[in-house]
């Protein structure tokens, strides 16, 4: 495996992906388990990953890495090169003219076994202010661009390496290659992380730490991450997984028997549990919407409890968690902050005191839907968009009535069913209607009506982070908004929100 160290970059979990494309394993660690870093067979290689900070700042990440230099290939990208410069006695310095975007290499040297493969004229992402001005005896330069002349270099007698670009970046068009012949030639890394290969040895690592009689529960949500923990889990242990799946009243049209239905096709033992009315209970009378996050999050608790307690021998609570959530987010520049509280169900396997089996965790987004591909999980789930946690009731504004979620139902499904029916569904990340809470007035027939507004929202995004609106064309939003106004009775205007993420967010709440 290749341990990436992170200095803070936005870029490290991308270089992480990258990485896994190639088949290889790769785990991140923050900076500051570079000094613990124990040098066991298993790990064929180091990338240090880019910064916000500069190496010319008092604080800045400066660990010490003479415990692996030379003793196991170093890659550093962009300020994971300058303090390797740096540390090496080099110089590093602002930049006196502005080095962001895009770049091409006009000299490297083919000979070295980084370079190898890439072309002089290749196009390079640069992002950094500071440059590296100078490089200590034994530093060989092996790339440079007409702005940048240390662009990458080498230790010479070590396979100590730095780049000043990101390969990771798409726009580096060789970047891949790049990172290919480091992963691959140098550190000789094997390419055997494949979905199969996964899939084989998540099954075998799942039947060695449950035991033989232990029984598992999982909660279902329809979403493709807790799916995917489902089938690896089923394959694993079988009718010991109890699948439960909670109908909070808030899911989209017809959702709840869609989904039930698909996973007793796949042979999962599941239970489906009607809870409507106790969620419409709790929400009564709130409109705020972390007060809602709460109630809902809260019910949901008891339910899945009172559920769980019907399994005699539950051992293990099983979470679709995913790799994302688990790395260790490295904060250079001040505490991150919480915007919104997501983790909806927070607290729960202390409350059930149940052993958790996280069997997702060391996963990227795109690589649970490789493996849920692989277990024969259908496109319905495996394609479907991330839904919140608390469904539609994060997306009526103001107080939550049953009458409300109705209407709602209504008319996202017909956003959506459209969507599919346009071929657009899958060109979108996320999409959704939001019931606003106001009224406006309205003219069908020689009616005057006064009635409901609805936003349609939908975004293309990767990670859901950052987003900007859907370009939707104007023709099919025409026709998703004379449905809705035909057909949903008590709508009668729809709106479609352009704000991107930054500064909005997604969801309205
Ligand atoms: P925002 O609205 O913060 O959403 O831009 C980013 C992503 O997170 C989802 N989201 C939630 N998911 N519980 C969840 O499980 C929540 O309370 C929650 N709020 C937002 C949102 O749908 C989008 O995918």
């Amino acid at each position: 495996r290749l341990i990436i160290l992170d200095f803070g970059s936005q870029y490290t979990q991308l270089i992480a992906r990258r990485i896994r494309e190639l088949h290889v394993f790769c785990e991140i660690h923050p900076f500051t388990h570079a000094p613990n870093l124990v040098l066991t067979d298993d790990i064929r290689g180091i990338i240090l990953s880019g910064s916000p900070c500069s190496v010319r700042e008092e604080g800045a990440p400066n660990p010490d890495l003479g415990h692996v230099l030379g003793r196991v290939p170093v890659l550093g990208v962009c300020y994971g090169a300058q303090l390797l410069a740096q540390q090496g006695g080099g110089e590093v310095l602002p930049a006196t003219i502005r080095e962001y975007g895009r770049a091409r290499l006009a000299a490297l040297d083919d000979a070295s076994p980084l370079m190898h493969g890439l072309h002089t004229g290749s196009q390079v992402w640069m992002s950094h202010g500071d440059t590296i001005q100078t490089l200590s005896a034994g530093y060989a330069v092996i790339a440079s661009t007409p702005e940048v002349a240390v662009a990458a270099f080498q230790v010479e007698g070590q396979e100590t390496y730095g780049i000043q670009f990101h390969p990771e970046v798409t726009h580096s068009t060789e970047g891949k290659r790049l990172l290919q012949n480091f992963v691959v030639d140098i550190c000789r890394c094997e390419q055997s992380w494949t979905p199969d290969h996964f899939v084989d040895s998540a099954v075998l690592a799942l039947q060695h730490t449950i035991g033989p009689t232990d029984q598992v529960i999982l909660g279902l949500s329809g979403g493709v991450d807790s799916s995917v923990a489902a089938l690896l889990l089923h394959r694993a242990i079988g009718p010991r997984l109890h699948g439960i799946f909670v109908d909070n009243g808030l899911l989209r049209q017809d959702e709840f028997a869609t989904v039930l239905k698909a996973y007793e096709g796949l042979g999962l033992n599941v239970t489906g549990v009607n809870a409507a009315p106790e969620f419409y209970a709790a929400l009564a009378g709130l409109s705020d919407p972390e007060a809602k996050r709460k109630a809902i999050g809260r019910t949901f608790i008891e339910v899945f409890d009172r559920e769980a307690q019907k399994v005699t021998g539950a051992a293990w609570l099983a979470q679709g968690t995913i790799y994302p959530d688990v790395i260790e987010s490295v904060s250079v520049k001040g505490p991150a902050v919480t915007i919104k509280s997501h983790h909806n169900v927070g607290g729960l396997p202390e409350k059930m005191h149940l052993k958790v089996v996280e069997p997702l965790r060391m996963l990227f987004k795109d690589e649970v839907r490789e493996v849920g591909a692989a277990l024969g999980l259908p496109g319905e789930i495996l394609n479907r968009h991330p839904f919140p946690g608390p469904g539609l009731g994060i997306r009526i504004l103001g107080d939550i009535t049953p009458e409300k979620v109705d209407l709602l139902q209504r008319a996202d499904g017909v956003f959506i069913n459209l969507l599919k029916e346009h071929g657009l569904y899958s060109q979108v990340w996320q999409a959704g209607a939001m019931l606003l809470p106001v009224q406006s007035v309205g003219v069908m027939g020689d009616e005057r009506t006064y009635e409901r507004v609805v936003a349609l929202r939908a975004v293309t995004s990767i990670d859901g982070m950052t987003a900007d609106w859907a370009h939707l064309p104007y023709e099919f939003l025409a026709e998703v908004s004379n449905k809705i106004i035909n057909q949903v009775r008590g709508i009668n205007r729809v709106v479609y929100d352009i704000s991107s993420k930054p500064p909005a967010t997604i969801e309205w709440e």
